[in-house]
């Protein structure tokens, strides 16, 4: 395929903390969200107990083994890492004045250790994680005062890394709160709608004062938004179809519409309405959310589909929103349905709806893996994901879509954020470690490293129109 692809396109991998990282308790970390569900995202809450090993404890060990990770990706060309910054790090409990050295020398070391490579780090404030102590002693996101706690760990680690990172995202996948609200805000799962988008909407204040920070602060600094891209088409030509799907995707581009056009959209008075949701919004914060996001970022892993017909409605569904699913797809060994050509029309959706750059920080497959006796592991079905969605890219690029770049998800293999699983590998890397936390951590390279190295080197010329 001939390169769509600018010269100075971020192609890399993305990861975070919570998934990586391990040594949950190590130099002064504090306790998590994230720390409290070792199930997952969706997982109960369960309370910490001495010698309780949740597989996130240790997750892949990159805490440690850093130098050796950011070596493989500069072995594959990286030009960009995404991670996060564990709040708990920087902060523990969340509320303290004083942050703490031994977190933030952290970060330092693994950004110097980057910038060796010319590796950029692209950094989430907060990714499916917050400090367990804001949940306990304030109620997370539903208090109004967890904006202010947000915002000095923003602009602490603004100051402290302002020449190291220049570009950074706020809240992962901010909408997930609607489906999994104590990972999102802190809130129980059964808290009412009120609750729930009160906390949702502190917490796109608390984004609008870090982009204000970010700019103030970090010279030449951009920062973004992040949602999860998922994208439904109607299940029909049905009218009615068409029109709830509309109202679907509103669900979602609502988090995009006041992080980038800087105020509520109109079609969320009625939906607050009609739904007797009531949340506080000053005139203070209306003037707060005016600042706009630089660029929109997004994940993609899969598309689906609406209808008003109650039965089929009630079919069995697997991924991780409940989509109903698209009878013209195959789904993955997850029940992720496989979408390419959904990801050319989301970012023609989003550049269309927001005219600001996007960055695709967030796509690729999960899938077991199997060793062969030779010591390989040919994961073609990983590299023939990957190159569909990457080839609708160049399309939309050929579309006229300014992209940012690329990072796939999970370079190396992590832990999954939904079940907490080691099994569901998106890595180019193998790491030796099972669901069960067995496994000696060694890293092994896969068939789509050297495919994923080929493709940076070439800037997509390598890509196989059709896989
Ligand atoms: C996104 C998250 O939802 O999807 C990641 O931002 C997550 O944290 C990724 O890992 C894939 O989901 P899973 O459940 O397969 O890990």
């Amino acid at each position: 395929m001939s390169s769509k692809f600018p010269d100075h396109f971020l192609w890399g991998g993305a990861v975070a903390a919570n998934q990586v990282e391990g040594a949950y308790q190590t130099d002064g970390k504090g306790l998590s969200t994230s720390d409290l569900q070792p199930q997952g995202i969706f997982g109960a809450i369960t309370p910490r107990v001495d010698g309780d090993s949740g597989i996130k404890d240790v997750a892949i060990d990159f805490y440690h083994r850093y130098p050796q990770d950011i070596a493989l990706f500069a072995e594959m060309g990286f030009k960009c890492l995404r991670t996060s910054i564990a709040w708990t790090r920087i902060f523990p409990q969340g509320d303290e004045d004083v942050p703490n050295e031994a977190g933030l020398a952290f970060y330092d070391q693994l950004f110097d250790e980057m910038a060796k490579y010319g590796i950029q780090p692209l950094i989430t404030l907060s990714h499916y994680e917050m400090p367990y102590g804001l949940v306990k002693n304030y109620g997370g996101w539903g208090n109004r005062k967890t904006i202010e706690f947000f915002e000095r760990y923003a602009r602490t680690v603004f100051e402290r890394y302002k020449h190291k990172v220049k570009h950074w995202l706020t809240f992962n996948e901010i909408n997930m709160s609607l489906h999994a609200p104590f990972t999102g805000v802190g809130l129980k799962d059964d808290s009412s709608k009120s609750e729930i988008y009160q906390a949702i909407h502190h917490q796109l204040v608390a984004s609008a004062k870090a982009v204000k920070a970010c700019h103030d602060i970090v010279p030449g600094g951009k920062i973004g938004n992040m949602l999860l891209g998922g994208i439904l088409y109607p299940l029909s030509c049905k009218p009615e179809d068409v029109l709830e799907t509309q109202r679907q995707n509103r669900d979602w581009l609502f988090f995009g519409d006041v992080q980038a056009r800087g105020g509520y959209p109109a079609y969320m008075q009625r939906f607050f309405r009609e739904n007797n949701i009531q949340v506080e919004i000053t005139a203070e914060d209306r003037k707060t959310l005016r600042e706009t996001v630089d660029f929109i970022s997004f994940s993609y892993y899969m598309s689906g589909c609406v209808t008003t017909d109650e039965q089929q409605n009630n079919t069995a569904r697997a991924n991780i929103l409940n989509m109903v699913p698209n009878p013209h797809l195959a789904s993955s060994e997850w029940g992720w349905q496989i979408d390419p050509v959904g990801l050319r029309y989301l970012l023609n959706v989003l550049y269309d709806r927001y005219q600001k750059p996007l960055f695709i920080v967030e796509n690729g497959l999960g899938a077991k893996d199997r060793i062969e006796a030779d010591g390989s592991i040919n994961d073609d079905y990983r590299i023939n994901y990957l190159n569909d969605h990457l080839v609708q890219v160049a399309e939309a690029i050929d579309d006229g879509v300014e992209v940012m770049g690329y990072t796939s998800w999970g370079p190396i293999d992590l832990v999954s954020a939904s079940k907490a699983e080691m099994s569901k590998r998106y890595g180019f890397i193998y790491v030796d470690r099972d669901d069960t936390g067995k496994g000696s951590l060694e890293r092994r390279r896969k068939k789509s490293f050297y495919w994923y190295r080929d493709v940076i080197q070439s800037n997509g010329n390598s890509l196989k129109d059709k896989a």
